[in-house]
């Protein structure tokens, strides 16, 4: 049984994906063991609790200094040493000492096709902004691996979303996280749970079954 640890920041919407895909068993061979929130008021440690999981809150404003909030994180997650950590609205940097500690046992989902939309400053809403601003008329979700660089771990799944003439950042949003990311990030945590995937060159492979 994999351990997985999930870290969040907002609305936990991909948590609750995860914690329904469980139940309902399209997540094979993994539990969620620890939930960890960068932000005490998240409506993800709510989520968390009702499903009774194990939650952590690393407030990352009550932390005078980056570094101090990284280390705490490293240290919780080498306590809980997980088997996988699922950024899942996770708004905080990953530092280079943890993404080399879990090599390819971290993942995130994005709401954008990377290379597209994605890296410094690109979260939440202000991705959808942007695929507006821009006048693309296909945007989606990547999930990849983290590693030192923002967005620029291998990609593991994408999937594509319309965008609508009609479309506001926020309804833009709501059918990137229903048609694309809820969906593949579940199908990347199976394969990685039943050990399907594995990394060569920087890109990931995914094995039949
Ligand atoms: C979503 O747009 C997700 O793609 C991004 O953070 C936002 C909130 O996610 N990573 P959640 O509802 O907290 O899962």
């Amino acid at each position: 049984m994999n351990k997985i640890a999930v870290l969040v920041s907002g609305t936990g919407t991909n948590l609750k994906a995860l914690i329904e895909a469980i139940k309902n068993n399209e997540i094979k061979n993994g539990k969620i063991s620890l939930v960890i929130s960068s932000n005490k008021n998240a409506k993800a440690i709510t989520i968390a609790k009702e499903a009774n999981i194990n939650t952590m809150v690393l407030d990352r404003k009550s932390f005078k200094l980056a570094h101090e909030f990284e280390e705490a994180l490293f240290l919780a997650l080498k306590e809980e040493e997980p088997n996988l950590i699922v950024m899942a609205g996770f708004l905080c940097i990953i530092p280079k000492k943890i993404t080399d500690h879990f090599k390819n046992k971290i993942i995130n989902i994005h709401p954008s096709l990377i290379p597209a939309f994605c890296g410094e400053g690109f979260y939440g809403l202000k991705v959808h902004e942007a695929v507006l601003k821009k006048g693309v008329k296909i945007t989606g979700a990547t999930v990849h691996f983290v590693n030192e660089i923002a967005d620029g771990g291998p990609i593991i799944l994408q999937k594509s979303v319309e965008v609508k003439q009609t479309d506001s950042p926020e309804i833009l949003q709501k059918r990137v996280m229903e048609q694309a990311e809820w969906v593949i990030l579940k199908k990347a945590v199976n394969y990685i749970c039943l050990n399907r995937i594995y990394v060569k060159n920087n890109k990931t492979f995914i094995t039949e079954e």
